[in-house]
């Protein structure tokens, strides 16, 4: 397992349309646990391949499933082709970081709900139905996944104070 290289803008498989994954194998395994190290190692709560230059549709995300709990654990998700296939109208605005686009912050507006359907790690059937920040995330990550950052839907960006730098979520 190891901590991966994740690429900036403006690295061009950052806007690449991702391939489908269809081989669930030992180079895929091996690339899940790396991205799994990595977004740790880089103190993210996902990551998706395009950010460690693997034009692959695959995602990695570990946050809490409930965040309105101080206590609640983070729980992790891979999901390979994943769909976003309902979202509440309902919107929020939040405030994002992205680990491929450094010492920037932006407000972007995202659904509250979706329901994500996809495959596991190993090509069986998997869905997610997330709120709030964990959706905030799914959404960012399934953009990575097409080419879009989050500077590219952000009402505002700027450059985070300290203070916003630590609070933000590197996705
Ligand atoms: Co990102």
């Amino acid at each position: 397992m190891k901590n991966l290289e994740v690429v900036k803008l403006p690295h061009p498989t950052l806007r690449k349309k991702a391939h489908e994954v269809r081989d669930f194998g030992d180079s895929l395994q091996e690339l899940v646990e790396d991205m799994i190290v990595t977004m740790r190692e880089q103190d993210g709560v996902g990551l998706a391949a395009p950010q460690v230059n693997k034009s692959m549709r695959l995602i990695v995300v570990e946050y809490p499933e409930d965040d309105s709990r101080e206590d609640a654990d983070a729980k992790l998700f891979v999901m390979v082709n994943p769909v976003i296939v309902k979202r509440s109208e309902e919107t929020v605005l939040g405030m994002e970081g992205c680990l491929s686009v450094p010492d920037i912050v932006g407000e972007v507006e995202r659904a509250e709900r979706v329901e994500v359907r996809g495959l596991n790690r190993y090509g069986k059937k998997m869905k997610v139905r997330a709120k709030g920040w964990l959706a905030r995330v799914f959404q960012h990550e399934i953009d990575h996944l097409d080419g879009v950052l989050f500077v590219d839907k952000a009402t505002q960006v700027w450059k985070p104070s300290d203070q916003e730098a630590m609070q933000a979520e590197q996705v």
